[in-house]
């Protein structure tokens, strides 16, 4: 039987009821001290009939943190945070992990607490501006490079980020090594200049991904630990000289980690099928993110390119998206002024089809 969008799958620990995944969307609406609110809690739990939620990026410690009112999973109050939002998902009947996001020089000082500084592998600053609430646009801090003993410090804190994830009740937790952060910083050789075993050759440059992923695992489980990917990506500045290369030597080593999944997002024009890479060399399942609608998502899993398929963008606006589906009902159009914005408006007050 061909798969649909409404089958269930199994993605290493984690039981989906359908195959609609929920992409991370960082909506920047954390509370006081980057902890979750009971608004969050809210807005989570209108998406609990999505087979999985995939919790927008959230910072492992303090300078993990680039944007401004990101949530953390660091702190008492994060964690509490947290799990009043899984608490509510859970008993929506959804299943939620949480994307673990650390920016790296995707950064500025104005955007973190006291005292927490901006890193990456290698002294290099990105070229661009980051919105910041304190000054509007400004450049991209020039980040300190981590020490080889500095980087087993950061490896520990993503450990500590999924123990604490699975504290806060999250069914596993997905490490976001796309959109020219930390760990995509590590395995690009345009970022990454470094000359001690984090750098150099490909397998060096994946080591910093592979051991964070085997810390994570080691912790909470492998089957629980998914990771998400944009081979080819050139956003925030990243330039890798071979990405074949790259993501092939990744996805073959993460293939003797057991995860839960690889969460691919497929750019078209970039000289190679990020697809047919990841299948190539990744002998695990796959959650596929590539602007899909219904039909073209549909299409994917009945040729079993991917187990499940994710949308971000239909999510801002239609909580109900899988019954919306279901029915073929209108999808609703989202407001891009609010996207960012605190409070309710553009966040929660997107209503169900049948309201
Ligand atoms: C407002 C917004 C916030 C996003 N935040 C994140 C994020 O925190 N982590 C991440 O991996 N991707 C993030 N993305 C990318 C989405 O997860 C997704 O890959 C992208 O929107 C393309 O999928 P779509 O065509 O279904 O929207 C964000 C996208 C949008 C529009």
């Amino acid at each position: 039987m061909t798969p649909s969008l409404f089958d269930p799958v199994q993605l290493g620990d984690l039981y989906l009821a359908n195959r609609i995944v929920m992409a991370p969307l960082t909506r920047s609406r954390a509370g006081t001290g980057d902890a979750p609110t009971a608004l969050n809690a809210e807005y989570y739990a209108q998406r609990a009939s999505a087979g999985l939620i995939i919790a927008e990026g959230t910072q492992p410690s303090a300078n993990g943190k680039g944007y401004c009112r990101t949530p953390g999973i660091y702190t008492p109050a994060q964690i509490d945070g947290w799990k009043r939002v899984t608490d509510d998902v859970h008993a929506a009947g959804g299943k939620i992990v949480l994307q673990i996001m650390h920016c790296g020089r995707i950064s500025s000082r104005l955007n973190k607490e006291e005292g927490a500084r901006t890193v990456a592998p290698s002294a290099i600053r990105a070229k661009g501006q980051i919105y910041t609430d304190e000054a509007g646009m400004v450049d991209f801090d020039e980040p300190h490079a981590l020490t080889t003993g500095e980087v087993q410090d950061v490896i520990d804190e993503y450990r500590a980020a999924a123990a604490a994830a699975i504290k806060a009740g999250f069914d596993g937790v997905e490490l976001h090594a796309a959109s020219g952060y930390l760990p995509m910083q590590f395995l690009s050789t345009g970022s990454n200049l470094r000359t001690d075993i984090y750098g150099g050759t490909a397998e060096n440059r994946c080591r910093f991904v592979i051991q964070t992923l085997r810390a994570m695992a080691t912790e909470i489980g492998s089957g629980r630990v998914g990771i998400r990917i944009c081979p080819g990506n050139p956003l925030h500045d990243i330039q890798d000289a071979d990405p074949v290369d790259t993501y092939s030597t990744l996805l073959k080593a993460a293939s003797c980690l057991n995860l839960a999944y690889v969460h691919l997002i497929r750019l078209s024009d970039i000289g190679f099928d990020a697809l047919a890479l990841c299948r190539e060399n990744f002998a695990g399942s796959l959650i596929l993110n590539e602007s899909l609608n219904e039909e073209s998502a549909s299409r994917h899993l009945a040729a079993g390119s991917a187990e499940a398929v994710s949308f971000g963008r239909f999510y801002i606006s239609n909580p109900d998206l899988v019954a919306r589906f279901r029915v073929g009902a209108a999808l609703a159009r989202f407001d891009r002024s609010t996207l960012y914005t605190p409070g309710p408006q553009g966040y929660t007050d997107y209503p169900t089809f049948n309201l």
